[in-house]
């Protein structure tokens, strides 16, 4: 009877507490480098499948080591080499007064309220000559914000893969949109036509192949109108002049075939 005082039930209730909350900020401490590396290699794993790179039985981190990270000054669309791949991370950048910008209303096509000053982009070299450009891309799709990497040959124009790897939009519907069958609807499509205009997009229902500008067309997912318009949206944001369209408009204008 005597062990069942108030006093001793509050002392145990708090020593459990306090013994629990050790046990939680030890191992949210000693994880977070293996979080931390986890998110790396998905990261990774996402810009290698996009570039069409993934091979099986060879580690993620040595298939990237043919990757080489550098910035692009989006305004300028000229590469910055003083940022530090190192420290860098564009999702923290885009809160960060310094390091980012408000997208004014008539340009945020995207929805995307902000937006990073120095974005990175990922060059695949092969036998010391560029083969492939990948972006990073993002976008509002119904319910969510969705994250991409998009492969673009060197002439700045033919897409060579495309992968989202993040969003919240519902499977079987606009969720789709990572499914690996329709991403490789976007292999060969063409961004800008041959005036140079950013023409590639997303149709309601099915391209017809006979058509001339099909080069530029997408199938959408059916019954996802407003995720595959939150693709075609987030696709002429970041292909544009507010994102990586002066970076790219370089390439094409190296003698370009634009389909
Ligand atoms: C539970 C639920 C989930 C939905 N998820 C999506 C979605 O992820 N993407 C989308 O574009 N539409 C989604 N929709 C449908 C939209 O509300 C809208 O009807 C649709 O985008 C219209 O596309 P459609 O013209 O191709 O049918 C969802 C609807 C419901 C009821």
């Amino acid at each position: 009877m005597a062990n069942e005082t108030i006093g001793k039930t509050i002392t145990v209730a708090v020593l459990l507490c306090f013994v629990c909350s050790v046990l939680v900020s030890t191992a949210a401490v000693k994880l977070r480098p293996r979080q931390e590396r986890n998110k790396a290699l998905f990261t990774k794993t996402n810009i290698l499948k996009a570039g069409g790179l993934l091979e099986e039985g060879k580690s993620i981190d040595a298939l990237f080591e043919n990757i080489e990270v550098k910035y692009v000054n989006l305004e300028t669309g000229e590469y910055d080499d003083s940022v530090d791949p190192a420290t860098y991370d564009a999702r923290e950048a885009v809160t960060k007064p310094d390091l980012s910008r408000a997208i004014p209303a008539e340009d945020d096509i995207a929805n995307i309220k902000r937006m990073v000053k120095t974005a990175e982009v990922y060059l695949v070299n092969k036998d010391g000559e560029l083969e492939t450009i990948i972006i990073p891309v993002y976008g509002k799709g119904l319910w969510s914000t969705m994250y991409a990497f998009l492969a673009i040959e060197k002439d700045g124009n033919t897409v060579k893969g495309y992968s989202f790897y993040d969003h919240g939009e519902t499977p079987g519907l606009g969720g789709e949109i990572d499914n690996p069958v329709w991403q490789a609807k976007w292999e060969g499509k063409k961004l800008f036509n041959q005036e140079g205009a950013l023409s590639i997009t997303v149709l309601k229902g099915e391209v017809n192949k006979d058509r001339p500008e099909a080069i530029h067309q997408v199938d959408g997912l059916a019954g996802a109108t407003l995720t595959n318009n939150g693709v075609r949206n987030l696709m002429h944001f970041w292909l544009g002049d507010n994102g990586f369209g002066k970076y790219l408009r370089k390439f094409r204008n190296q003698g370009v075939d634009n389909g």
